[in-house]
């Protein structure tokens, strides 16, 4: 009889501390998953490629305040280091990479990294600190870790579409995975914000989803207008009293700007507003 010993995870929080185990980790692969913690099956989707792709996988968990608005839901937005830990910890990840605010932005930090043109629409446009936020602390984050992969879900489509277009530009030696996104099984699309809904507005969030649906349907049927498409979707999510809807956005999915039809590969993005959450949710249409 074979017994499989687990590996035990290792969490750290100093910069010197995770930069040491990934010196010992050289001349083997590593990943990293970053994330906000709360972590959901769409993450641990992401930790599972990880795990499978790489000889060793970090995950960082860090609230990343610079990625969130002065109204923004920072000071709500959930966590549960301990229910991370375990959930990592069955997992076998080797570290979990755990920093303090002071650590990731020490007094006197004064870098952003900007990524141009593709942070303008869609979320970048109701949040505008936004990618600036995601980018600098993703660039910190590979600076720290020095991962050969990263691994981030398609549910932030315009989040990945930044990420690569900085590796890219500023040549950084990192191989970016997509991870589809995840859904619960009555179709919302896996997010550590759901936790802040209440029944009922979780009910009203199904529209989402509900509103991809239906316009898949629609363009199987033969309808390519964007407008008569966004204004579907508008009338689905807003027969839901407590939605109010951000953007509605099809668009390419490699520039991002706006189509007036389906031609070629086309992304439906949308964010909603539903009580105390901003939710985000899209598909593919396919060529
Ligand atoms: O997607 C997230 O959880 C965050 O935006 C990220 C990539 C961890 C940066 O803070």
């Amino acid at each position: 009889m074979t017994t499989e010993l687990k590996q035990q995870t290792v969490v750290v929080s100093t910069i010197d501390e995770m930069r040491k185990i990934s010196e010992s980790f050289r001349g083997q692969t590593l990943g990293l998953v970053p994330t906000m913690g709360y972590l959901h099956e769409g993450h641990l989707s992401l930790v599972k490629q990880s795990l499978e792709k790489c000889d060793h996988t970090v995950v960082s968990i860090f609230v990343n305040p610079r990625q969130f608005g002065p109204k923004e839901d920072l000071d709500i937005y959930p966590q549960d280091l301990s229910g991370d830990l375990e959930k990592l910890e069955s997992l076998s990840v080797d570290v979990v990479f755990n920093p303090d605010r002071q650590t990731i932005y020490p007094e006197g930090f004064k870098t952003h990294v900007q990524v141009d043109e593709i942070t303008r629409n869609l979320c970048g446009k109701s949040r505008p600190q936004f990618f600036k936020g995601v980018a600098t602390v993703v660039l910190k984050l590979f600076n720290i870790v020095r991962p050969q992969y990263a691994f981030f879900g398609e549910k932030d489509w315009q989040q990945l579409a930044v990420i690569e277009t900085m590796t890219r530009d500023l040549n950084m030696d990192v191989e970016i995975h997509r991870v589809p996104l995840m859904r619960e099984p009555d179709g919302l699309a896996m997010s550590s914000r759901n936790s802040n809904l209440s029944p009922e507005e979780r009910k009203q969030a199904l529209s989402l989803s509900r509103s991809l649906k239906d316009s898949k349907e629609k363009i199987q049927q033969g309808i390519i207008s964007s407008k008569e498409l966004r204004q579907n979707i508008r009338n689905i999510i807003s027969a839901e009293p407590g939605t109010q809807i951000d953007y509605i956005s099809i668009c390419d999915p490699v520039s991002l700007e706006e189509k007036e039809i389906i031609k070629g590969r086309t992304l439906i993005a949308l964010a909603v507003k539903i009580g105390p959450a901003r939710l985000i949710d899209n598909c593919i249409i396919e060529d």
